[in-house]
């Protein structure tokens, strides 16, 4: 048995800062399983370690109901503001106690962090799944441990009667309106009957997120004789790894070949955008390349007003509130009111952006 005491290590308890380690013994035998581990020690004694871990009690805060989150990663400023926002929400002085587990863009590492949370008992899981496989068994067994889940953001693939609820974006809704808003772009300049090269920048394989909006995609630019997906390529909503990503994309098609870029975030497009910026390919409102991507972030306004980005379709990161209602709402013994709550989202383009840029919050 392989060891595994990182789930204390990242875990937080939401406070003032909502960042503080937690200060209990188990904390300490972490860190001491850790520093063995560091210095190399043998499966038994890893195997004895779980079980020292296991046989403890974690100290429970009197009267704070005991949420965990389990979240993807830190993969896009997306994610920090979704971080964030429940960061501030599931505070002590509103009643929570928040044990926050990044996956750290890891499928097996979220999994781990399912089990031990219902080992802890938690009152709450939110789970903020990476990809949509592999949950099958870990939902059960907090199910059967009679530990709520709520799925928030993406989606995962088993019987939604295996938790709680689930919220987050219509993503394939998403996919359809970016299109819908390049027909009406390409209608305005008169280009509707040109031949239109599009290449795609997609988020994370087996991501909800990734697989909605590709599909709705798809979808709208088929129908278009004229319209091609000429490339299509994965960079996992992140900026460094479009960068590269692009980079390599120029050096193997010529820029002239394409008119469309569509990412699947806005931290991929500005990683291509610098990509281009080094390789002097122009781009934008007065370049030769229109931009499409998706979250709105504040970063993604400057760049419409600066005429860099046509057009960034809303995924609303402010997941919070519209969890904990439904966590009140168990609390309360009413049933939940919906199995799936769609949030609701806009599309900002260079013509309205400095309009809307002072509402912003993420
Ligand atoms: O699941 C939501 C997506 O994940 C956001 O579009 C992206 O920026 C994030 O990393």
């Amino acid at each position: 048995m392989r060891i595994q005491p990182w789930f204390y290590c990242v875990s937080q308890r939401a406070g003032g800062d909502g960042s503080y380690m937690r200060k209990n013994r188990l904390a300490a035998i972490c860190l001491l399983i850790l520093s063995i581990g560091l210095f190399g020690c043998s499966a038994e004694a890893g195997e004895e370690t779980i079980e020292i871990i296991r046989g403890e009690a974690p100290r429970r805060e009197e009267g704070l109901l005991r949420i965990g989150l389990i979240q993807t990663g830190k993969e896009s400023d997306w994610r920090d503001a979704n971080t964030n926002d429940y960061l501030n929400n599931f505070v002590e002085g509103r009643g929570y106690e928040l044990i926050y587990v990044d996956g750290n863009s890891s499928p097996e590492r979220q999994v781990q962090a399912m089990r031990d949370l219902v080992w802890q008992r938690v009152d709450y899981i939110i789970l903020q799944p990476i990809v949509e496989t592999g949950w099958d068994e870990a939902i059960k067994e907090a199910k059967q441990a009679g530990v709520p889940v709520i799925v928030a953001d993406r989606q995962i693939a088993v019987d939604d009667g295996e938790y709680v609820a689930w919220i987050g974006s219509d993503f394939y809704d998403e996919g359809k309106k970016a299109v819908r808003w390049l027909e009406n772009y390409l209608e305005e300049e008169n280009r509707l009957n040109e031949e239109i090269n599009i290449v795609l920048l997609e988020g994370t394989e087996g991501a909800t997120a990734a697989i909605g909006r590709t599909e709705g995609i798809v979808e709208m630019v088929s129908a278009h004789e004229n319209w091609k997906i000429v490339e299509s390529r994965c960079a996992n909503f992140m900026q460094g790894e479009a960068q590269s990503v692009m980079e390599q994309l120029l050096e193997e098609i010529d820029s002239s070949d394409i008119d469309v870029i569509i990412s699947e975030n806005d931290n991929m497009m500005f990683g291509a955008m610098k990509a281009m910026d080094r390789k002097g390919v122009s781009y934008g409102l007065e370049g030769d390349i229109i931009t499409i991507s998706f979250d709105a972030l504040g970063e993604a306004f400057e760049k419409m007003i600066e005429g860099k980005l046509h057009v960034s379709v809303e995924c609303n990161p402010l997941l919070a509130k519209g969890v904990e209602k439904i966590i009140l709402d168990l609390q309360q013994g009413n049933p939940v009111e919906e199995k799936r709550y769609y949030v609701e989202e806009k599309v900002f383009d260079y013509k309205n952006a400095s309009e809307y840029i002072g509402e912003r919050v993420y």
